[in-house]
C-alpha cells in the first residue's frame, strides 16, 4: 500500500476513535473508557504526523513532549476538582495559542500570499486562536480570583467591543492586501493579532466569575475551530476533524449549560450577571430557621421509606462524597429507600456530581437526572441537601427573581428537608433561598465533610 494512503487510512482510524471517545463521555459508566480511547486517538494521530512530516528537529520535539507532558500531568494530578475549570480554561487558552501560531508563522514565512482561501483561514486562525488565548487567560485570572469576579463594564462596551471587531477583521483584510494601506503586510499583520488578543481580553472582562464555566466552555469551543482553522492552513485531515468535534461538542455543552440555567449565550455574553448584582446582600440570612445537630437529623432520616440526596457545589468544596456515600449505605441498610438527585448545574462544571459521586462508587443506577426525580420529590419523605444551594432555589419560580426560569429539583415539594451547610449565605448566584425558611425545613449547620462523619455515627447508633 502506498504510504500516503497509509498515513491517511491512520488519521481516518484517530478520527473514528475520537468520535467513539465522544460518544462514550455521554454516560459516567463509559466515560474513562471514552477518554482513554480519545487519548490513543491522540497518540495515533501524533505518531503518524511525525512519521509522515520532514522532521527538522526530534530533539526539539522529544524536549517540547517531556516538558509539556510534564507541565500537563503535574497539573491535572495537583490540580483540585473544583479548581477544574481553571485549568480547562488555560489549556483551551494554549490550544488557541498553539493553532495561533501554526497560522501565524504561515504568514510570516509568506506575507505577500495575499487574499485567498489559505489567507483568509491564516486570517481566521490567528484571530480565532488570539481571542481564544487571551480570553480564556482573563477566565482563569477571574475563577482563580487573581483578579475581580465581578463583570467589569463600562458604558458603551458593547459598541466598543463590535467597533474593536471590525477594526480587527479590516485588518486581516489589510495584511491580505485589501484596501491598499501605506503599511506592509507584516505591519498590518502584527496589528491585526495585537487587535485580537485586545478583544479576547474586552470580550470576556464583563462577564461575572459565575459565568466562566459557560465562558470556558465557549472558548473551548473556539479552541476547535482554531484548530480546525490551522488544519486548513497545514493541509492536515486529522486535525481539521479533531478540530471539528471539539468546537461542535463546546458548542453543545455551552448550550446544556445555558438551559441548565435558562438563560440564553447572548444573556451570559452580554448580561453582567453574577455576584448577586442588584441584590441587598445585608437582608440576606435575616429570617429566623430551624436547625438541626446530627442526632435531629440522623433521626430524622433513619425511621422514614425514601430519602433523596441533593448534592452540590459544597460536596465538592468540602470533599465529603466518602462520607455521604457512607450515610446512602448506612440508610439502605436500614430499608430506606435512597436515591441521589443530580442538577444538571450543580457544582462549577458539567458532570461535576457525577465525578464525584463516582469517585466514591456510588452505584450509577442511583443517581436520577433532574427530569427523572421531579415528579417523586412530591411523594418523598425527606430530602438531604448537601451544599446545594441554587439549584433548589424555590425562587426560580418568581419570574422577578434574577434565577427566574432555572430549572430546581422541587425539593421544598417533599415532606422534610434538611439543608446541610455552613451558613445562611448564598450560593453562586447571590441570592437568598426561600427554602431555608420553610416550616418543613431543618438547617443541618458546618462544614459538610465534618457534618456527614458526624451524621454516620448518628445514624450507626440509632436503635
Ligand atoms: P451554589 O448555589 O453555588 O451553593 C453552594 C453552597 O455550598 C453555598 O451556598 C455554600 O454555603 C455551600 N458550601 C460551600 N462550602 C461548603 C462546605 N465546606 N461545607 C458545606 N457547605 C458548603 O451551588 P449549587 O446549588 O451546586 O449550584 C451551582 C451554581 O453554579 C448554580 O447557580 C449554577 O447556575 C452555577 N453554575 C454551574 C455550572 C455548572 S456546569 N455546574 C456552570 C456555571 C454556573 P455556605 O457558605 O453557607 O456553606
Amino acid at each position: 500500500m502506498n504510504f500516503e494512503i497509509l498515513i491517511e487510512l491512520t488519521y481516518l482510524a484517530s478520527a473514528v476513535l475520537f468520535v467513539v471517545g465522544l460518544k462514550r463521555l455521554q454516560s459516567p459508566a463509559t466515560a474513562r473508557g471514552g477518554n482513554a480511547l480519545a487519548a490513543l486517538a491522540m497518540l495515533v494521530a501524533i505518531v503518524a504526523t511525525l512519521i509522515d512530516t520532514e522532521i527538522l528537529s526530534w530533539t526539539g520535539i522529544l524536549v517540547g513532549m517531556a516538558i509539556g507532558g510534564a507541565i500537563g500531568g503535574f497539573a491535572a494530578y495537583r490540580v483540585k476538582m473544583t479548581d477544574m475549570p481553571q485549568l480547562v480554561g488555560i489549556f483551551n487558552g494554549f490550544g488557541g495559542a498553539a493553532s495561533a501560531l501554526v497560522a501565524v508563522v504561515e504568514f510570516v514565512s509568506n506575507p505577500s500570499i495575499g487574499m485567498g482561501a489559505t489567507g483568509v483561514t491564516i486570517m481566521l486562525g490567528t484571530l480565532i486562536g488570539a481571542v481564544t488565548l487571551s480570553g480564556s487567560f482573563i477566565a482563569f485570572a477571574k475563577l482563580q480570583e487573581i483578579m475581580t469576579g465581578n463583570p467589569i463594564t463600562f458604558p458603551g462596551q458593547n459598541w466598543v467591543n463590535l467597533g474593536l471587531f471590525f477594526g480587527v477583521l479590516f485588518l486581516g483584510a489589510a495584511s491580505l492586501g485589501v484596501g491598499g494601506l501605506a503599511l506592509s503586510p507584516l505591519s498590518l499583520f502584527y496589528l491585526f493579532v495585537g487587535g485580537a488578543l485586545i478583544l479576547g481580553v474586552l470580550i470576556v472582562i464583563p462577564i461575572g466569575g459565575a459565568d466562566m464555566p459557560v465562558v470556558i466552555s465557549l472558548l473551548n469551543s473556539y479552541s476547535g475551530l482554531a484548530a480546525s482553522a490551522a488544519g486548513f492552513v497545514i493541509g492536515n485531515m486529522v486535525l481539521i476533524i479533531s478540530g471539528a468535534l471539539v468546537g461542535a461538542a463546546g458548542l453543545i455543552l455551552t448550550q446544556l449549560m445555558c438551559k441548565g440555567m435558562n438563560r440564553s449565550l447572548a444573556n451570559v455574553a452580554f448580561g453582567g450577571f453574577g455576584g448577586g448584582a442588584g441584590v441587598d446582600r445585608a437582608l440576606i440570612g435575616k429570617r429566623p430557621v430551624k436547625s438541626a445537630d446530627a442526632e435531629g437529623v440522623a433521626a430524622e432520616l433513619g425511621y422514614v421509606n425514601s430519602v433523596v440526596i441533593v448534592p452540590g457545589y459544597g460536596l465538592a468544596v468540602a470533599q465529603a462524597q466518602h462520607e455521604l456515600r457512607k450515610i446512602g449505605d448506612l440508610l439502605e441498610a436500614r430499608g430506606v429507600d435512597v436515591k441521589y438527585a443530580i442538577h444538571p448545574v450543580a457544582g462549577r462544571m458539567p458532570g461535576h456530581m457525577n465525578v464525584l459521586l463516582a469517585e466514591a462508587d456510588v452505584s450509577y443506577d442511583k443517581l436520577y437526572d433532574l427530569e427523572e426525580i421531579n415528579d417523586d420529590l412530591s411523594k418523598t419523605d425527606a430530602v438531604l441537601i448537601v451544599g446545594a444551594n441554587d439549584v433548589v432555589n424555590p425562587s426560580a419560580r418568581d419570574p422577578r427573581s434574577i434565577i427566574a426560569g432555572m430549572p430546581i429539583l422541587d425539593v421544598d415539594r417533599a415532606r422534610r428537608v434538611i439543608v446541610m451547610k455552613r451558613s445562611l449565605s448564598p450560593g453562586f448566584a447571590g441570592i437568598d433561598n426561600d427554602l431555608f425558611y420553610m416550616d418543613h425545613t431543618l438547617m443541618f449547620f458546618g462544614d459538610a465533610k465534618e457534618s456527614m462523619s458526624d451524621l454516620v455515627r448518628e445514624v450507626r447508633d440509632l436503635a
